[in-house]
């Protein structure tokens, strides 16, 4: 079956449950109002009324389960019911086996909200969760570590549910191309978390500076870091007393709870932190450049955080051959420096864009031998708008020094959980209305950029990719 069927029959089948709870809640006089707020409200409900402005889901209910209730699956959680009753998007399980802690913390608090339709049935084996309860589900968010991703994504979409799996699809290429063709062969929906491609702030920048207005020119060079103080990358720690026995821990491939806690550092669990935070910012690289890179070279080591085992610092260059020509793009991750927080930066002849997740970051600066009236266009439409003051006419030192360019911001909000619009789109997917913004396809391209530059700083040499490389 097709993905756009397997969408139609999730649609049929979301109707006819919406049917027969209308009819049930009408017959017994329970036909809740929707967007009320109570005086009992409780408080993520009243946040979700307040966010009035986020992009938003309404229609029939969709139920989901949380596999993986840690610090992203309760990020996730919250974004979603921040999205208020109406959005009818309802959890009805979570698995994690983590049970003194993250599952009994999500279990309890789904159960708080049941007067929203959320039920917070607890499972610790994943397998036992979809026996017992994919028959009256749609949907899994899966936010497990991503070395566990493969499986969990293949028998999800195997028990006939649709897939919200977190970045980093796979910590290796084999699980990613698992999950593509499970995708394939079961036609379910699988969106892969990189939540930018959602954001509105990046969708209208690569829509109208781009694409329509090419206010960039001719992109050449990219410049993007995510840095991370020391204190930002301390180990996790346990409560006292929630700590997992050594028997649970190598069942589920840990060799003690420290790696538990922080298996992002550890071969075979994650990727370290340029897969970890580089994947997010590289996936732009290429949906903006609307290319897959042919090269990548790449210094790192294990220089700070000598107990653990992932390259705490990384300096990668990639080669992109665009259509317009050749761009070089670097990325830098470090772990003892929070210095210039993270960000992209996209430059090109005529103009540069510097944006982040973070709304702090979002600047479009224009070359200034680019007249300022070849930008009123775009001004006029509201695509960009003029930092008034910042014209500027300071005195070289040089007379080959450019002069710092004029700026303008972009002016698109973003005032809803980072998360929240990439969940959006991935419901209204599910519901039939929309196309997901990062498929399983999307996904591995991006393992594929990110895993490579693992492998360029252990063979310490520029390393080649195949067109092929980046299909399954
Ligand atoms: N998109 C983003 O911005 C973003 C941000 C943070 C994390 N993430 C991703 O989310 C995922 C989880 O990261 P995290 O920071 O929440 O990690 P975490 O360690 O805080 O949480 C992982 C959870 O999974 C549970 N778990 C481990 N193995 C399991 C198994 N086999 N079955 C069921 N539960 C299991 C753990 O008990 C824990 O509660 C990772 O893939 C990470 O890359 C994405």
């Amino acid at each position: 079956m097709t993905q756009r069927q397997e969408q139609n029959k999730t649609k049929e089948k979301l109707n006819r449950r919406s049917f027969m709870h209308s009819t049930a809640a009408i017959g017994t006089g329970l036909f809740l109002a929707t967007g009320a707020c109570s005086k009992n409200e409780p408080a993520a409900a009243k946040a979700a009324s307040a966010a009035a402005s986020a992009p938003t889901t309404t229609g029939e209910d969709v139920n989901v389960a949380i596999l993986g209730a840690g610090t992203q699956g309760q990020v996730l959680m919250n974004a979603v019911m921040k999205l208020g009753k109406e959005s009818g998007i309802k959890f009805r399980a979570v698995c994690d086996i983590w049970e003194k802690q993250n599952l009994r913390r999500v279990s309890r608090t789904l159960d708080a909200y049941k007067i929203y339709g959320h039920k917070g049935t607890a499972y610790t084996d994943y397998r036992e969760m979809l026996d017992k309860e994919a028959d009256g589900l749609d949907a899994v968010i899966i936010a497990t570590p991503d070395f566990w991703h493969s499986e969990h994504t293949v028998a999800c979409l195997e028990a006939g549910l649709h897939v919200y799996c977190e970045k980093e699809m796979s910590n290796t290429l084999e699980g990613a191309s698992k999950m593509v063709n499970a995708a394939k062969k079961t036609g379910k929906l699988l969106q892969i978390g990189h939540q930018r491609r959602s954001n509105p702030r990046y969708i209208h920048c690569y829509e109208k500076f781009i694409k329509e207005a090419s206010l960039l020119g001719r992109i050449t060079t990219i410049n993007g870091q995510w840095n991370r103080s020391k204190s930002a990358c301390d180990d996790n720690v346990a409560p006292p007393g929630t700590e997992l026995d050594i028997a649970t821990l190598n069942k589920y491939g840990f060799d003690s709870m420290e790696q538990f806690l922080n298996w992002r550092w550890y071969k075979g669990k994650g990727g370290g932190p340029i897969v970890d935070l580089g994947s997010h910012q590289i996936d732009i690289y290429s949906w903006f450049l609307d290319a897959v890179p042919i090269s990548v070279m790449a210094s790192g080591g294990v220089d700070y955080w000598t107990d653990h085992e992932w390259y705490d610092n990384v300096m990668a260059i990639y080669e992109f051959q665009t259509k317009s020509g050749l761009v070089r793009a670097f990325y830098q991750t470090l772990t003892t420096s929070g210095n210039g927080g993270y960000f992209e930066m996209f430059m090109g002849d005529e103009g540069a864009l510097k944006m982040s997740e973070g709304v702090s970051k979002g600047t479009v600066y224009r070359e200034p031998a680019v007249h300022e009236g070849d930008w009123d266009e775009w001004v006029q439409k509201g695509y960009v708008v003029k930092k008034e003051g910042l014209e500027q006419t300071t005195t070289s030192v040089d007379a080959r020094t450019s002069p710092p360019p004029p700026s303008y911001s972009i002016p698109v909000p973003m005032d809803v959980p980072f998360h929240q619009p990439h969940l959006v789109n991935f419901f209204e997917a599910v519901r039939g209305n929309a196309e997901l913004n990062c498929p399983a396809e999307i996904g591995y391209e991006t393992a594929v950029m990110v895993l490579k530059v693992n492998e360029a700083v252990a063979a310490g040499r520029k390393l080649d990719f195949k067109p092929e490389d980046f299909h399954v």
